[in-house]
């Protein structure tokens, strides 16, 4: 009987993202912005992007006609209820659809942007009995069918995810906008030998950086990050910048601890003695994480060096006493 609901309700968002397809192909408007956005037919396809009307309830009357019940559609989340309970209305209107797939190939909810700068520029599908946002990554039914390299690169957002593809880059997958979970992680882990997280790079895109790595370490994961200039996430700089210049950051990425060291001196100003010694004592905590005593040599060295602490000083903040886990 669950299961039985389970194909339903994957049915009806496959109706859905078709119905969403269709409109598309006879939209100006919504062709005009995805081509301002360097989007073409190819990419549509792969990713079986769609537009929904700028109607309260065309979607609803469709599937409604295709025998669909309202209460079907309310639980997959593509119509909501009037506050006055009087009756439902399309959850995405005048909206770019992404219809989000997973890694059977069913469609199990779907990402909305406006064509305009209105907000919010992005509304999502709730959680359903078939969607749950932490449990799902964006584009990784595109990632595990890819034949190219055994990587995957973690993003935030659908157009991240889209124009990599465009470029040839078939392995990025996006944590749909929420904080990443142990959930994604290890459904991540499953389809990729190598991992880089590639964040928007402002003060939230870092934040979450440094989140995830940590998360995707607990799984395991030794993670590598691609820094970008201030500002950009993945989409804008491989469109300004072109494929060449995404595989070179991709070749630069830092692995943990030397993201760490990154991160503090934008954080900390190490001219002073002060923020030398403040400096030292954070990357500690890190270093203790590292197993290769050769590895290990190679850092203490390079922070002696930016910092003039002696390498014995920084072993015995290292090893010497007990300090807070991260
Ligand atoms: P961004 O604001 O960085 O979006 O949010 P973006 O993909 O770069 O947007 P554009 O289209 O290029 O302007 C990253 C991701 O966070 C989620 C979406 O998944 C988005 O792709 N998000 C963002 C939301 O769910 N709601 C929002 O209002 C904004
Ligand atoms: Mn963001
Ligand atoms: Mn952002
Ligand atoms: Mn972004
Ligand atoms: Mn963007």
């Amino acid at each position: 009987k669950k299961y039985d609901e389970r194909e339903k309700l994957f049915n009806l968002n496959r109706e859905a993202a078709l119905y969403f397809y269709n409109n598309l192909k006879s939209s100006q408007k919504a062709l005009k912005y995805l081509k301002s956005r360097n989007i073409d037919y190819k990419i549509i396809n792969k990713f079986g992007l769609g537009y929904a009307k700028d109607s309260w309830d065309d979607l609803l009357k469709y599937l409604k006609g295709k025998g669909y019940s309202e209460e079907l559609l309310y639980k997959v989340g593509l119509i909501v209820q009037r506050k006055d309970k009087s009756g439902y209305y399309n959850r995405f209107r005048d909206r770019i659809i992404f219809p989000i797939i997973n890694t059977r190939g069913k469609v199990i909810g779907f990402g909305g942007r406006v064509l305009d700068n209105t907000q919010p520029k992005y509304l999502n599908s709730p959680d359903t009995p078939v969607f749950n946002k932490g449990y799902n990554l964006y584009g990784i039914n595109v990632l595990k069918n890819n034949k190219s390299y055994d990587r995957a690169i973690l993003v935030e957002g659908y157009m991240d995810v889209i124009s990599l593809n465009k470029y040839g880059i078939d392995y990025a997958t996006a944590s749909l906008g929420t904080a990443f979970t142990e959930s994604q992680a290890k459904l991540l882990k499953k389809f990729a030998k190598e991992f880089y997280i590639c964040y928007d790079s402002d003060e939230a895109g870092m934040r979450a950086t440094e989140k995830a790595l940590e998360i995707l370490y607990q799984q395991d994961i030794k993670a590598r990050v691609i820094i970008l200039p201030k500002g950009k996430d993945p989409d804008d700089y491989i469109k300004e910048r072109g494929k060449k210049a995404f595989e070179e950051a991709i070749d630069k990425s830092l692995n943990l601890v030397d993201y760490k060291i990154y991160i503090y001196k934008k954080k900390i100003d190490t001219s002073t003695t002060e923020g030398k010694i403040k400096f030292t004592k954070a990357i500690a905590q890190f270093l203790k994480k590292i197993k290769n005593s050769i590895e290990l040599d190679v850092y203490l060295n390079e922070i002696s060096n930016s910092t003039g602490i002696s390498v014995d000083a920084i072993k015995s903040e290292v090893f010497g006493r007990k300090s807070n886990n991260v």
